[in-house]
């Protein structure tokens, strides 16, 4: 049975993470946006992972979007969505006991706490249960500031892949 990755991306690297997941889960796991998900997705996958970029040490809002809008003079196409907020959709979710597992785009650092801990503590209020450590992956700023944009580190593709099968394994070696 396929895992459902949901993602949220504003420069396209959290969602290049998320279609390695996918990837590495294998049996025809989907990464999709908060629009394109559905509650048939949901009900007919084993696992529910759930990834965005870090915006102040949790995941974006709001603020942190219209803040990289307006510096960028809303020219970036990345920028226009249709679906809510990743924070607002996991605040919808309905109850359920199912496994998850949550992740994060960040920079490398010392005191890197990302969003995958807002992202976790929301599923965990939705019931969700998570079956792996939360893992972050890794950006550069491109540019002066981080509102310039980000790409990710040389192998954080290979190792979102290999997360993905990790994830694999233990759901499996959950259901032996
Ligand atoms: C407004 C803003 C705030 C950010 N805050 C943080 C932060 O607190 N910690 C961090 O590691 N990265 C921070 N970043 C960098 C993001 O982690 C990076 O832009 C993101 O991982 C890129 O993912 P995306 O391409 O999917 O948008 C911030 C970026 C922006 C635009």
């Amino acid at each position: 049975m396929p895992a459902v990755v949901v993602f949220e991306t504003l420069f396209g690297n959290t969602a290049l993470i998320a279609g390695k997941v996918a990837e590495g889960y294998g049996d025809d796991s989907v990464a999709l946006t908060t629009d394109e998900v559905t509650p048939e997705a949901l009900a007919r996958a084993d696992i529910l992972i759930v990834g965005g970029p870090t915006h102040s040490m949790s995941i974006p809002t709001e603020d942190s979007l219209d803040f990289v809008a307006r510096h960028r003079h809303r020219e970036h196409t990345s920028l226009k969505r249709g679906g809510p907020l990743l924070r607002e959709w996991l605040d919808t979710l309905e109850h359920s006991e199912g496994p998850v597992a949550a992740f994060d785009t960040r920079y490398r650092g010392p005191d890197g706490r990302g969003g995958s801990s807002s992202i976790l503590r929301r599923l965990r209020a939705a019931g969700y249960h998570h079956i792996v450590p939360a893992e972050g992956f890794y950006v550069e700023q491109v540019g002066e500031k981080p509102e310039d944009g980000a790409r990710l580190l040389h192998g954080e593709l290979d190792r979102a892949r290999a997360w993905g099968e990790s994830i694999a394994a233990k759901v499996e070696s959950l259901s032996d």
